[in-house]
């Protein structure tokens, strides 16, 4: 492995969540996926409000809902996490425009988590994706003020990936950006204000 992470189990378990997209039928037990939860939960939010709910969904037609319905999330996982935000959970009004990168952490969260207990995950995106929204509030009951951020499946895995950092040291600045020949770029993309 590209790293020298050895000997520090947090660093192990970054480097080696990889997305998974092949599952063995293993079902994922219960205490597993409430570890996972607090995972989450454990996560920071804004001013400590914690606006994500998560709706956690074993029932095999729901699956197969999801399955046959997100154009990219078609994966045979026993379980998984809708990681919503519900920013009407947030006391501040100044913390609920960050509920986005609240259920961010909480999402990764759980990914990482998953990784100590033998299990593997892949992200599933849904917001900012409107029609992906609406497909996954459909499936998963979730009301209109209820937006889910994405879709995390669990399992234990049925393919193998090695650990990595994916650093580039050409993404790094120390103290100030500055222009530099080689950078990594795609053309012709707006960027917004
Ligand atoms: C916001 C977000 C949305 C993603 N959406 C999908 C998805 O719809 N389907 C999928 O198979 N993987 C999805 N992924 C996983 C990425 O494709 C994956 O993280 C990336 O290719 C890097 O591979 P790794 O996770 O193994 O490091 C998503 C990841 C993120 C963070």
């Amino acid at each position: 492995m590209e790293s020298n992470s050895s000997a520090n189990p947090t660093l192990d378990a970054i480097f080696r969540r990889r997305s998974i997209r092949k599952y063995t039928d293993r079902p994922v037990e219960t205490e597993k996926l409430e570890l996972l939860l607090k995972a989450a939960m454990a996560a920071p939010s804004a001013m400590n409000c914690r606006p994500c709910e998560f709706v956690v969904v074993t029932d095999p037609e729901k699956l197969a809902q999801f399955r046959k319905r997100l154009i990219f999330g078609d994966r045979n996982a026993p379980s998984a996490i809708v990681v919503c935000g519900n920013p009407s959970l947030s006391a501040n009004p100044a913390a609920r425009l960050f509920w986005v990168q609240d259920c961010s952490a909480a999402a990764e969260n759980i990914l990482i988590a998953a990784v100590g207990l033998g299990l593997g995950t892949v992200w599933v995106g849904i917001h900012p994706v409107g029609e992906f929204v609406r497909i996954v509030r459909e499936i998963a009951g979730l009301p209109r003020h209820v937006t889910p951020l994405g879709l995390v499946y669990v399992g234990y895995p049925a393919e193998e990936k090695p650990a990595r950092t994916q650093y580039d040291g050409h993404k790094v600045y120390w103290q100030k950006y500055e222009k530099r020949k080689k950078r990594a770029r795609v053309k012709n993309v707006k960027y917004l204000p």
